[in-house]
């Protein structure tokens, strides 16, 4: 099997665990779907719960130089004019002549073996017919125009230019938005950072690869405010804490990549960008970005909104506006990435088996319990105890009594249980039941007290 189809399985598997488990369903699948939209399940919902809250655990509550905000996705228009979203957040696309299929210019180019980092829109174009590259369907491509990737909608009931508004594309512009807020009402030292996670949308030409590439999608970002002579030392802390963030997420460090982005490829607001690269299935992709956005940002705010947004240095007169540094995660790429690393197949006493490994504090079910067979009623009064026990304290906990053991124990490595614990005959003279280890799959006895 070559390297590629490899990955492809690989991909296709964890979808359809994914979908077969209740974590990740396609969005609107009903009504026949509709494409860059997934919706989370039950079990996908507390996964990614627990990743935005070990995010928030370690980025904002352990630390005391982060402020955390919550803004509305419907901005005035204003701000993504003066972002530069409006004049400059685009994508290069290209239709098919034929069937007019659109495309992403620098997918395709992808897609036929040519690196489009660095080129612009003309030099694709170019290559495209020096390549003499076709469309998916083999039918000649248009030259390439832009796209800009955000969703239009009007606030009101009237439909002009004055009610145009956007699904914000970032969740960054709401946090430089309430910067003069957060400094007026804490009166942080500098450097400080203020936080937010939630949703971001955009009109990606191909959505892709399952979460990967989604019209609607979820990011964590900071923004961190500094002294523009110390912002180097920021960046390189902010970056020892991202890579401290993955660790915990459970990615081996070595499927985790930094990429110096270069002059061409930075993003408009951008004087150093390094995004963090990771070894997914289909290939090595961005996880996520760390960005030195100067003080484009709050001066953009300055001039447009005609509000100071300089920083008067306590107890001096020395004022300036800070210059920011972002880490921007996106949740969707961490939940792949998390969901790609834990996926596991191996045969335990000869038999195959899919087991997902995450990291205990992230698995979606904490315990599972299970009376040893189901029509003995003194234990399954017995399980219910337990149970209860361990729901009190834990929360994510399962119940099952469908099927015997064995299925059960593999329906729970296919959703990452890490412990699985049996209430049998003999717990009923012990008060104790065997909890069964997902990765090593060892069965110890431990007495119900010790649960408490
Ligand atoms: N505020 C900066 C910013 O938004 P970005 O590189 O455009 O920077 C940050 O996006 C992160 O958001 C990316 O690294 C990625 O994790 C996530 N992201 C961006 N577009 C996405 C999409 N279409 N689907 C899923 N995640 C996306």
């Amino acid at each position: 099997m070559s390297d590629k189809s490899e990955k492809n399985v690989e991909m296709e598997n964890i979808v359809s665990l994914a979908k077969r488990r209740g974590f990740i369903y396609p969005g609107s699948d009903v009504y026949g779907g509709l494409s860059g939209t997934w919706d989370y399940g039950p079990l996908g919902v507390t996964l990614k719960r627990n990743i935005m809250q070990l995010w928030w655990k370690m980025f904002v509550d352990d630390r005391e130089d982060m402020y955390g905000v919550d803004a509305a996705i419907l901005m005035n228009q204003k701000v993504w004019q003066a972002s530069g979203h409006v004049d400059t957040f685009v994508d290069p696309l290209t239709e098919d002549t034929i069937n007019h299929r659109r495309f992403r210019t620098d997918h395709i180019l992808k897609d036929n073996g040519v690196d489009p980092d660095g080129l612009s829109m003309e030099q694709m174009d170019g290559a495209i017919i020096e390549k003499g590259i076709k469309s998916p369907d083999g039918n000649p491509l248009s030259p390439s125009r832009t796209f800009n990737m955000m969703f239009t909608t009007h606030v009101g009931a009237t439909f002009d230019e004055n009610s145009v508004s956007y699904l914000r594309p970032e969740t960054a512009q709401g946090i430089f938005t309430n910067y003069k807020n957060v400094v007026d009402n804490f009166y942080p030292d500098l450097p400080f950072g203020i936080a937010q996670q939630g949703k971001a949308f955009r009109n990606e030409i191909s959505p892709r690869d399952f979460i990967f590439r989604s019209r609607e999608f979820e990011q964590m970002e900071i923004e961190y405010f500094v002294d523009p002579s110390k912002w180097e030392e920021s960046f390189e802390a902010l970056l020892g804490n991202v890579h401290e963030f993955l660790d915990a997420l459970g990615l081996p460090a070595d499927k985790v990549h930094e990429l110096e982005v270069t002059d061409t490829d930075r993003a408009h607001y951008s004087k150093r960008t390094i995004d963090i690269e990771y070894d997914f299935p289909i290939g090595k992709e961005e996880l996520l970005g760390l960005a030195y956005r100067t003080d484009f940002d709050l001066m953009n705010i300055q001039n447009n909104a005609g509000k100071g947004m300089e920083y008067t240095i306590k107890g001096t007169n020395t004022k300036f506006v800070p210059h920011v540094i972002e880490p921007s995660f996106g949740v969707e790429r961490a939940v792949m990435a998390v969901l790609a690393a834990a996926y596991t197949e191996d045969e335990v006493n000869g038999e195959k088996r899919i087991v997902m490994k995450f990291p205990e504090h992230l698995a979606p079910v904490k315990y599972c319990v299970s009376p040893l067979l189901k029509n003995k009623p003194e234990l399954v009064a017995k399980a219910r105890e337990v149970y209860q026990i361990l729901k009190k304290k834990h929360g994510n906990v399962l119940w099952d009594d469908n099927g015997n053991i064995g299925k059960r124990y593999r329906r729970q490595d296919e959703i990452g249980t890490p412990h699985c614990v049996v209430i049998d005959f003999e717990t009923l003279e012990d008060n104790a039941v065997t909890i069964r280890d997902r990765d090593t799959t060892e069965q110890t006895r431990v007495s119900i007290e010790s649960l408490k």
